[in-house]
């Protein structure tokens, strides 16, 4: 039986976090976008997941008036479909409803089946497509959206 911790993320978490954005992404944010995101603030709302002492996944939000944006979600490799991101969403939800936000929005890249997979099983709807959005690879972003009481 696996022990899954969730808690708030910090910069000491930026190494770990990094290892797992290169290994999860193609186009990985550097160090410097990472870090301004791993400590908790008015806006930011970000979170570890840890299985047995590991860090196995991050989840970084924004707060940005009564939604959450989710801006980066990423598993570990050897760590993904056991429910770390389910986990992720659901502590979400719980701290939305403390904080009387409404609804959770989130960008993702149009190729990325398996992400966008994760998202409609969690009643996320496709609201709309910024053209060309990822700057790196010209692929559009499909805006996804879903209130917090689904
Ligand atoms: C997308 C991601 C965060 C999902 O994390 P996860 O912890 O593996 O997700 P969960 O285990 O909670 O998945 C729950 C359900 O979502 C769906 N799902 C998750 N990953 C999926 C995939 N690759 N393909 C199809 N469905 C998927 C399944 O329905 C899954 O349930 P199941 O395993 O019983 O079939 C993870 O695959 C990841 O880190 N990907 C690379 C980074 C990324 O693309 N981030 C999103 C950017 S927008």
């Amino acid at each position: 039986m696996i022990e899954l911790i969730l808690r708030k993320a910090g910069p000491e978490d930026l190494l770990a976090v990094m290892d797992i954005e290169n290994s999860s992404f193609e186009h990985p944010w550097p160090a410097n976008c990472l870090l301004p995101e791993l400590s908790d603030g008015k806006i930011n709302y970000s979170l570890i997941a840890e299985i047995d002492g590991k860090v196995a996944g991050y989840l970084m939000t924004w707060r940005v008036v009564d939604e959450f944006h989710i801006i980066n979600v990423a598993v570990a490799p050897d760590f993904r479909r056991i429910g770390v991101a389910s986990a992720f969403l659901g502590a979400l939800v719980d701290e939305a409803r403390l904080s009387g936000i409404n609804s959770m929005t989130l960008e993702v890249r149009e190729g990325n089946s398996g992400a966008r997979k994760f998202y409609e099983r969690h009643h996320f709807k496709e609201v709309g497509v910024r053209p060309k959005y990822y700057r790196d690879s010209g692929e559009d972003a499909l805006i996804m959206t879903r209130s917090v009481d689904e």
